[in-house]
């Protein structure tokens, strides 16, 4: 039976019913939809519209239903059209009459509305402690790496050397703003749509502060036709969301190139890597592989709820009812994601050795080679074409600038001294580097100091 049969003549068609029916995917909002129930009907009793006795059938009848659902002993059953309708007919048949009066000064439409809300609430402040999770090993890592050097990398050429610790210190910014995102989100999304009604809220004196408190949010929502049809909140996670998984993404691409047979920088633990059903030699990157892949998704759900939302005239229309699995789906997706990358990066290993002479050999020092000649009076750009002659001349001989002979430096620039090797070397070249934000390990150390205080914070 349907909670709108009185209108109709005739049953749905099961194919309409089938098209129509959310409780395949809304059923997930099932607490959050019991807990919007009974701060609406606190409310209505203590406007007089209910009794308290009444109050008190429904909300026994409320908790039961949930107690029962959590613990399996009331399956969900798919002949309900929605969540809200399958707990309202529960209710009935429970409580009886008092339990016909739950959806006084309500509709669906205010429903469906504050619970999606509810729903997103919890998921971004799950979401958010695992973006901080990682951060934490992030971080974790960046302590442990002030001096592991690593060449830095534009057009992925080898270009200036720098350490683990900073170029993990990247994503620990990408992933502070993704945070300082979601709760940017959860602000402004952080008011109740309830007693909105089907669009032009009720007749009846609700009080939507209170229900606006019980329920935790800043207040009411301040216009009853856009409060059941915003879904901008949504879009705003989506595309957090997505930003998450952009940077996972980026992050990911240089997991697996650091893995590749050709780079060695880092091994992946093999509690963490897939082998070959062929080859026998394989520890494959599938977790990275996979987490880059599903980005994709998420950047979908983003799309495709905006492309939704374009036509919709105001107030609602079902076509809303296609935000539920695309959210849901991105939400899932960004958890798993969040949680496989944290426990690969933590278990991974740095092959310092590997990394070192990678940027060694790479001319990572070729700018340092021209700064020394600059502090010796040369002008940048001759210096720049004098250093360009080293690197040929390396290049020839397949070696690297901390490998030539002084007369060998000499030969091309007399202004060489004994002193360039330390002026070139990795070290050198990294701590000399102190501006905030700079890799040398006097300017990345406060860095760390100030990430620790925002992660014991925040
Ligand atoms: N399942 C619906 C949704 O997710 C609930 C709202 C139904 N309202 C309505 N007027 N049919 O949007």
């Amino acid at each position: 039976m349907k909670l709108w049969g009185g209108r109709f003549t005739k049953e749905t068609n099961q194919l309409v019913h089938n098209f129509n029916a959310s409780i395949s995917f809304d059923q997930k909002f099932y607490r959050q939809d019991i807990r919007g129930s009974i701060a609406h009907v606190t409310m209505l009793a203590k406007q007089g519209i209910l009794t308290d006795e009444e109050k008190d059938i429904i909300i026994n009848g409320l908790n039961g239903i949930l107690s029962d659902i959590d613990n399996g002993s009331l399956e969900i059953s798919s002949t309900s059209e929605d969540i809200h309708s399958f707990i309202e007919q529960t209710l009935i048949e429970r409580v009886g009459d008092a339990g016909k009066k739950l959806h006084t000064g309500r509709s669906r439409n205010d429903q469906v509305a504050l619970d999606m809300k509810l729903y997103t609430r919890d998921e971004i402040t799950e979401i958010d402690s695992l973006v901080k999770d990682l951060l934490n090993t992030i971080l974790r890592v960046m302590k442990e790496n002030t001096e592991t050097f690593m060449p830095g990398f534009t057009h992925l050429q080898k270009a200036q050397p720098t350490t683990v610790a900073h170029h993990f210190g990247a994503y620990f910014e990408m992933f502070k703003r993704d945070r300082q995102r979601l709760s940017d989100i959860y602000d402004r999304m952080n008011y109740c749509p309830l007693g909105s009604g089907a669009l032009a809220g009720t007749t009846y004196p609700l009080d939507r502060e209170l229900t606006a408190s019980l329920l935790d949010f800043t207040g009411p929502t301040l216009n009853s036709m856009d409060s059941v049809s915003d879904r901008d909140y949504l879009i705003e996670l989506l595309s957090a969301l997505s930003t998450i998984m952009m940077h996972l993404s980026r992050f990911s691409e240089e997991i697996i190139i650091w893995n590749s047979n050709e780079y060695r920088f880092i091994e992946l633990d093999d509690s963490y890597s897939t082998g070959s059903s062929i080859m026998p030699q394989k520890k494959n990157p599938d977790i990275a592989e996979l987490v880059r892949g599903k980005t994709g998704r998420v950047y979908g759900a983003l799309t495709s709820l905006l492309t939704t939302m374009k036509g919709i005239p105001l107030a609602y229309n079902k076509d809303m009812q296609e935000d539920k699995e695309l959210t849901f789906d991105a939400i899932d997706t960004v958890k798993g994601c969040l949680s496989l990358f944290t426990g690969m990066i933590d278990t991974m290993k740095f092959n310092n050795e590997v990394m070192q002479s990678s940027a060694k050999n790479g001319f990572t020092n070729a700018t340092d080679a021209a700064d020394y000649l600059v502090n010796h009076g040369v002008p940048f750009r001759d210096a720049h074409g004098i250093v360009g002659q080293l690197v040929l001349f390396c290049i020839d001989k397949n070696i690297s600038l901390d490998d030539m002979t002084l007369e060998e430096y000499k030969a091309i620039s007399p202004v060489f001294e004994e002193d360039i090797y330390e002026a070139i070397s990795l070290k050198t070249c990294v701590e000399k580097r102190v501006t905030i934000g700079a890799p040398g390990k006097e300017a990345m150390d406060k860095v760390i100091a100030i990430n620790e205080e925002y992660l014991a914070n925040n």
